[in-house]
């Protein structure tokens, strides 16, 4: 008798999400550069993927600071004083570096309070269930991050309703909160900033209305922490200048260069958290030599020298897209280091990441689910320690695929 392991895992392979990449994956085995291992990292933001020395325009670490000797220098302090791991969850005890971090982010982020958790993903898992009970709804972006459309089923399963609306658009959501009525309070759930095209959100328009119908907007800001705003507190204090009726969630692995995610949120909502949050009472936290590495990122945003960091980064941001531009390919973002170009069809995506990547590039094809259906792109991110000439390069890459490939732009 065939084991029923082995019918469940040919069984899923045929159907769903894996049938279609798993299609992709035959049909184009040398351009699918997916599951890829770095033998060799650095300098700057070189690395050695099979076998070939590219510059890595794929990475989060938007200021560079993975690089920093001081961030890593903290590292292993913190590895020295506390050695590799919490060895419990937070609920029984925590190193005082979780403190200490959790106070220093919400001063430096201008919040009441903080709440770490081990990745942004597991900040959604575990606030967005907590915040909301039977009589609530939460309404989410269509567009907003797998995490948030995750955590909102967990929400779901315990009998919360749960709608999208469409994306960026304040008056779809008005529609919905209205169509849903009666609710005891809404949790309104969107990125600070959208992760696969680089777009923002609305948020004026989308704030007053959550306010205006029982709400409370959450912002899932992991791509513009350390990167959007003053000192790089993010998208939120950016574009509304306040945290009024306002929870915020950042990264401490993408700008920050560190491991983990949090919320910024007033001190009671932190209390509420660390009482009914599933990952946070049931889970590990972030490894503490990572804490002590957060409070030396924390000094350098908090520093002058933010402004000298993100200068650099706007500047290799400004040459990309306006060197893309110039080649005529549709740009999408581009006021956040994530710049797109739209290719549109899967296998001309696919072909267009592997040209690049043979002549030294890597960016990153992406394509459905992660973006919709022929609406795949080149995924580009800038840091702000790429060399002018290596953004050139790559502009003379674009252009020469352009020319062979005959992609769309
Ligand atoms: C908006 C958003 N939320 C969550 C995540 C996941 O973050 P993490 O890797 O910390 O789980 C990402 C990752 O890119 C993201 O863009």
């Amino acid at each position: 008798m065939e084991l029923p392991i082995l019918r469940m895992a040919d069984e899923l392979m045929r159907t769903g999400v894996c049938r279609f990449l798993r299609h992709f994956e035959q049909r184009f085995p040398r351009e699918h550069l997916k599951d890829l291992a770095v033998t060799a990292s650095g300098p700057g933001r070189n690395m050695v993927v099979a076998g070939r020395r590219v510059v890595n325009f794929g990475s989060d670490s938007f200021l560079g600071l993975d690089q920093d000797e001081r961030v890593q220098s903290a590292l292993r302090a913190g590895l020295k004083k506390w050695g590799t791991h919490n060895g419990a969850s937070r609920v029984f005890l925590s190193v005082e570096a979780n403190r200490e971090a959790e106070e220093k982010l919400a001063r430096w982020l201008k919040t009441e309070s903080c709440l770490i958790y081990p990745s942004v993903t597991l900040t959604n898992y575990g606030a967005i269930p907590a915040l909301v009970g039977r009589q609530d709804i939460i309404v989410a972006d269509q567009m907003a991050h797998d995490s948030i459309h995750t955590a909102a089923r967990i929400a779901q399963s315990n009998g919360v309703r749960v709608q999208t609306f469409a994306h960026n658009d304040a008056g779809d959501l008005e529609r919905i909160l209205h169509r849903s009525r009666p609710y005891r309070h809404a949790l309104v759930a969107v990125d600070g900033v959208y992760s696969m095209s680089g777009d923002l959100p609305p948020l004026k328009d989308i704030l007053d209305v959550t306010t205006a119908n029982q709400g409370v907007l959450y912002v899932d800001d992991a791509h513009g922490t350390g990167v959007l705003g003053e000192h790089g507190r993010g998208s939120v204090l950016l574009n509304l200048g306040h945290y009024d009726n306002v929870l915020v969630v950042g990264s401490l692995s993408k700008a920050f260069s560190c491991a983990g995610g949090f919320i910024g949120c007033p001190a009671a909502i932190q209390r509420i958290l660390k009482m009914s949050s599933n990952p946070y009472i049931f889970g590990g936290p972030v490894p503490p030599p990572y804490l002590e590495a957060i409070l030396t990122v924390l000094d350098i945003l908090s520093s002058d020298e933010f402004n000298e960091l993100k200068a650099r980064l706007d500047a290799n941001v400004e040459q990309l897209t306006y060197g893309a531009r110039s080649l005529g390919f549709r740009v999408l973002g581009g006021i956040t280091p994530i710049v797109s170009l739209l290719i549109g069809d899967e296998a001309a995506t696919l072909r267009a990441g592997h040209y690049l990547f043979e002549r030294g590039f890597y960016v990153q094809s992406v394509i459905f689910p992660a973006v919709p259906y022929h609406g795949g792109v080149l995924r580009i991110q800038v840091n702000s320690n790429h060399l002018r000439a290596e953004i050139d390069g790559l502009l003379g890459a674009l252009a020469e695929m352009k020319k062979e490939l005959l992609v769309a732009a």
